[in-house]
């Protein structure tokens, strides 16, 4: 793996490049009294009023068919509500399909560094093929329960906006390797326990056929998690000798 954190110069970022005119802000911070009085409970209190009258991130579409399966499998819940299954569900969909576009950008991060020597650039493909699969499960779930796999449920939402940042570091191109596989770490994390709470539903809600489908993806994803995080560990201490 190349080497991808080193030492220069070039960083000028801290305090101690400048002691001298350091100090002199330290003095002037010290010096000069807050502009306006009081403290942060003002803005505590304005959020807090936000937060009380904002309207929720959108909501869970009404299933288009009600026909068959679908209609059998909703009988099944026995009145129970499948909102919040169908919002879950939807929130997977859109991680997997991220997921698929995050290995993408790995793979190629990894041919394009030469980094075949310590990552199998063939178990990504195979974690990149899980992901479609596993995108095409819950595809196939919500139209068997009536709803429509394109629309952005709220959960979809949201998570999109918590895992942008993975996606920005992925597909920049300064970004090394290891950089790289932390944030790819971050999202694994987070989509095991969405599978973990997606059986968990599945099950609560008497739907053991799904539960078992879940169950194969959680065991799937267990392995991402457990890979990409040995090659995070790996690639570190390689950098730091240890493994030298
Ligand atoms: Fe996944
Ligand atoms: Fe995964």
């Amino acid at each position: 793996m190349e080497k991808t954190i080193e030492m220069s110069t070039r960083n000028r970022t801290g305090i101690d490049m400048s002691p001298v005119d350091s100090q002199t802000m330290i003095d002037t911070a010290e010096k000069t009294p807050p502009s306006s009085s009081g403290d942060e409970s003002a803005l505590a209190a304005l959020d807090s009023t936000y937060i009380r009258e904002a309207e929720p991130v959108g909501s869970v579409p009404v299933p288009g068919t009600l026909k068959g399966l679908a209609e059998a499998t909703l009988n099944k819940l026995g009145g129970r509500n499948p909102e919040v299954f169908i919002d879950k569900l939807g929130e997977r969909l859109a991680f997997e399909r991220t997921g698929t576009r995050l290995y993408d950008y790995l793979i190629t991060k990894c041919e394009a560094t030469n980094a075949e020597s310590k990552i199998s650039i063939d178990t990504l493909k195979r974690f990149r093929r899980e992901e479609a699969q596993h995108f095409k499960l819950v595809a196939k779930t919500l139209e068997s329960l009536g709803a429509d796999p394109t629309a952005q449920t709220p959960g979809a939402d949201v998570s999109a906006v918590a895992s942008s940042g993975v996606l920005k570091v992925l597909s920049d191109p300064r970004t090394s390797v290891p950089q790289s596989l932390e944030a790819i770490l971050t999202a694994e994390l987070v989509d095991n326990a969405g599978w973990e709470l997606l059986s968990k539903l599945a099950g609560e809600m008497g739907l053991s056929d799904l539960e078992t489908d879940f169950r194969s993806a959680l065991a799937e994803e267990a392995q991402h998690v457990m890979q990409i995080r040995q090659w995070y560990e790996q690639g570190a201490l390689a950098e730091v000798g240890a493994a030298s």
